[in-house]
């Protein structure tokens, strides 16, 4: 099956069971200031499955686009990619198990065909420190799935070293694991949780690809959590019901809710009973074409990971570019050129030496247009930034690596690992890769460091960890999302209709707000706006919260950042009431009950974020 055959099937499976399809978020999380890029499809819902109401009901399903940059050195290898699509199915204190975990594997056995026999899963066998209990309920409603199927399914609890042996696989399909496997949050084992996480117990399915093949350099004996490749995790169900609390201990939510994440391209391969996801059609047409151009082989075994590269790379940056993110030396662009430059250099080791990879993009875009019409839409958009990224970086591409050949005739220093950079735009990555070629060592550390120095990137180093606060649903972010609606409010009024909200990044000091403005604004333009804002907390207006089609949002006038995709159900949020209402926005929340919890605002800073895009920089003291 293709990708789009799954993902269509899926969607459709779970809308039978009343979920209401929701659209991806952008790759690029909208007041998050924890995380650069969306990794999981359930970090746009966290206040969701926080307790706030959804305005599409209690059931959703969903294909979030996903960017994981942590694992853009890993990529290469026959299941590792960057970019990825999470299938998602959601209850927000709606089902639980007994209806999740038969629907998924009604799923992937009847709707996808992949044979039980082939399936494995876990499950969470307890946390006694935190006093969490083993997840007993779900081995049953497996034990009872797989003997529908004539499975005679053992239960096997003892497995990884800590709990007292690598035994294998002891003939053995459910299998108990540890929190260290077996329990899921954002930001991992009940030990890193910060206080007002949530997170549950969850249970994994794997794909068996073969029952002869291990490999005992990953370990003694197999079992479905070994490294070895046999197995390839096809989907996860998470049993999100705890919540951590200030003082450390775990209690079960309000809420129980079911996170289920797919992997749509895992799960193709295994539609296709393919070990190595390149060959599922989206990634199979950008190595097909590159056979075309260059007349190798994606079997080629010195050239198998450099298509790898290419494709899972340039795929990347497409979705990268078509969610706005343009290649740059900052934040989330930094991704974008890094994937463009080391797809770059792979093309080259395929000796594809011209500016080639912007004529892939439109075979990329023909296979998503329909889920993503934004794709097509900025098409022309897409090629002229990786057809300008290339032209640039093969300016210096020879130059660079001739520099790397005199540098790397001894372990190369962070300074110059730093050159490279600075001067010749090779990303750390690229030098890294180069000199595990060669054998020499990079000294990190130091290159991080200049790289913090010289170029403010203190955001990159913290990719892909939550340090908490989040996309919180704190006290203090709440407020400032409060105050972000009264100053879009406010800057429309001083200065005009023309201003459009362009981003925002809250966290619990500060609000970060960027709006479409020509230039500077004037002092008495910065004051009026902070005055009127202050204005608008005195009044102690009370925040209200509506739920309405789109449509109809759009005709009383609420303010929304419509390049986004929004849902056909959104909630629009009112400051004020009756003939003094101040603002409306479509906003999924939360906010303050009354604008008088908000104390006074202060405009910090204000400068140009890019062409046409001002920031503000403010705060709530
Ligand atoms: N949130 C879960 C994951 O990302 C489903 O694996």
């Amino acid at each position: 099956m293709t990708l789009n055959e799954i993902r269509e099937r899926y969607l459709k499976f779970f809308k039978d069971k009343e979920h209401a399809i929701i659209p991806s978020a952008p790759l690029v999380p909208e007041n998050d200031p924890s995380t650069l890029f969306t990794g999981s499809g359930m970090q746009p819902l966290i206040t969701y499955l926080l307790g706030e109401k959804h305005p599409e009901g209690t059931r959703l399903v969903d294909s979030q686009k996903c960017f994981r940059a942590e694992d853009i050195e890993d990529v290469g290898d026959n299941r590792h990619t960057t970019f990825f699509e999470m299938l998602g199915n959601w209850s927000l204190g709606d089902y639980f198990k007994k209806e999740q975990i038969p629907w998924i594997f009604e799923f992937l056995t009847k709707e996808v065909g992949l044979d039980p026999k082939r399936l494995y899963v876990t499950v969470f066998s307890g946390d006694e420190e935190n006093n969490i209990p083993r997840d007993d309920e779900s081995v049953a409603i497996w034990k009872e799935l797989f003997e529908k199927e004539g499975i005679d399914a053992k239960v096997v609890k003892l497995l990884t070293e800590k709990e007292g042996g690598e035994l294998g696989m002891q003939g053995g399909r459910i299998f108990y694991y540890d929190a260290g496997k077996n329990w899921w949050s954002r930001s991992g084992v009940p030990g890193n949780m910060p206080a007002g996480e949530p997170g549950g117990p969850d249970s994994e399915i794997f794909y068996d690809y073969d029952e002869d093949k291990h490999d005992t350099a990953f370990g003694e004996h197999c079992h479905p959590n070994c490294d070895c490749g046999r197995f390839v995790e096809l989907g996860n169900s998470v049993f999100m019901e705890y919540k951590k609390n200030e003082d450390g201990t775990f209690s079960k939510m309000e809420q129980q809710n079911v996170d289920f994440g797919g992997g749509l391209e895992r799960i193709a391969a295994a539609s296709i009973d393919e070990q190595d996801v390149f060959k599922v059609d989206a990634l199979k047409v950008i190595t097909d074409r590159i056979e075309e151009l260059s007349g190798t082989s994606y079997d080629d075994p010195e050239l198998t990971v450099s298509y790898r590269v290419v494709a899972d790379h340039l795929r990347g940056a497409v979705f990268m570019i078509g969610d706005g993110v343009v290649p740059s030396n900052t934040e989330a662009g930094y991704f974008t050129r890094r994937l463009i430059r080391r797809a770059v250099r792979h093309m080259d080791l395929i000796g594809m030496k011209e500016n080639t990879l912007f004529t892939i993009v439109s075979i990329i875009v023909e296979k998503y247009k329909e889920q993503y019409p934004n794709l097509t839409e900025k098409l022309s958009v897409i090629e002229g930034e990786i057809k300008d990224e290339e032209k640039k970086f093969r300016k210096t591409l020879e130059k660079g690596l001739r520099e790397f050949e005199k540098l790397s005739a001894k372990d190369i220093s962070g300074h110059d690992a730093f050159i490279l950079f600075s001067t010749y735009g090779f990303p750390l990555e690229l030098t890294l890769e180069l000199a595990g070629e060669k054998g020499v060592k990079v000294d990190k550390g130091t290159f991080n460091e200049e790289m913090k120095k010289h170029q403010k990137l203190s955001r990159t180093a913290s990719v892909g960890k939550f340090k908490g606060g989040l996309a919180d649903s704190s006290g203090e972010t709440t407020k400032l999302h409060t105050a972000a609606h009264l100053l879009l409010e406010s800057l429309r009024r001083v200065l005009g209709d023309d201003v459009y909200q362009k981003g925002s990044n809250i966290n619990a000091e500060r609000l970060r707000f960027d709006f479409s403005h020509p230039g500077k604004l004037t002092d008495e333009e910065k004051q009026k706006t902070e005055d009127m804002v202050n204005e608008q907390i005195q009044k102690k207006l009370s925040v209200n919260c509506e739920e309405m089609s789109l449509d109809e949002a759009k005709k009383i006038g609420a303010m929304g950042v419509f390049e986004n995709k929004y849902g056909e159900k959104v909630k629009v949020y009112s400051i004020g009431a009756g003939d003094d209402i101040y603002s409306k926005e479509i906003c999924g929340g939360p906010h303050v009950g009354n604008t008088s919890e908000l104390g006074h605002f202060r405009i910090k800073k204000q400068k140009a974020s890019s062409a046409g895009v001002r920031r503000i920089k403010a705060v709530l003291e």
